[in-house]
């Protein structure tokens, strides 16, 4: 049983690396909504950041709305999958409303006045997330692999890797964004995902002047 868990560790690390970000984005909301932002690039660089976590927010609802919870749900009859459903519905109108705050600025680096109400999104964001994970692993995640063969497994993790990348365009900030919010055991795992040249080439070099202003918001040891 313990070898076939990869529902279970693909499904944990999209929540630790949204986790994360989350806690970043609320902690620093904090910091900016009081004492604003220090120079354009910070500004730049948390307007980007946001719009790859609420990018991040939105695919894997989806995600599990039309792929994951169908197919368990013949699985898991009893399973309550419409209260997680529920959930998804419920952070889906917060990311609406921080996205129409980040689109105000049509490109432009306007997050300054608009703080005040990007603070409370975020926080209620945080507080639905973290309850939702919670209960989602316990009732599902966690138990889901017990569940699958693992060719059944493997091809419904297939199903998710071609599932609406578009919602992750422009790569050039959603990857590095992805890659940086993992500790590094994770970041090797998502890491051996891609291919060479967005690890290599792409990211660490063709990309990089697209995403650095969001390094402050990485793991540390981004450059490591
Ligand atoms: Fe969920
Ligand atoms: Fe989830």
């Amino acid at each position: 049983m313990e070898e076939n868990k990869f529902i279970a560790a693909s499904t944990l690390i999209i929540h630790r690396m949204i986790s994360r970000s989350i806690n970043v984005a609320v902690t620093r909301a904090e910091e900016f909504s009081q004492q604003g932002f220090e120079d354009e690039g910070l500004e730049e660089g948390y307007t980007k950041y946001l719009t790859c976590l609420m990018k991040n927010l939105e695919h894997h609802h989806l995600v599990e709305d039309e792929i994951m919870f169908p197919f368990f749900q013949d699985r898991l009859p009893n399973t309550r999958f419409d209260h997680l459903v529920e959930d998804h519905h419920k952070i889906t109108a917060l990311i609406e409303a921080v996205n129409s705050k980040l689109a105000d600025g049509e490109g432009e680096t306007t997050m300054k006045g608009h703080m005040d109400e990007i603070l409370p999104l975020m926080t209620n964001i945080s507080d639905l997330w973290f309850d939702h994970i919670e209960y989602e692993e316990d009732i599902f995640i966690n138990i889901a692999d017990d569940f699958v063969s693992q060719d059944e497994s493997l091809a419904l993790l297939g199903n998710i890797d071609d599932f609406r990348n578009d919602l992750f365009e422009p790569f050039s900030l959603t990857l590095p964004f992805i890659l940086f919010n993992l500790e590094p055991d994770d970041r090797k795992i998502m890491a051996m995902e891609l291919p060479p040249e967005f690890t290599e080439e792409l990211i660490p070099h063709v990309w990089k002047e697209e995403w650095e202003s969001m390094s402050p918001f990485f793991v540390d040891d981004v450059n490591g």
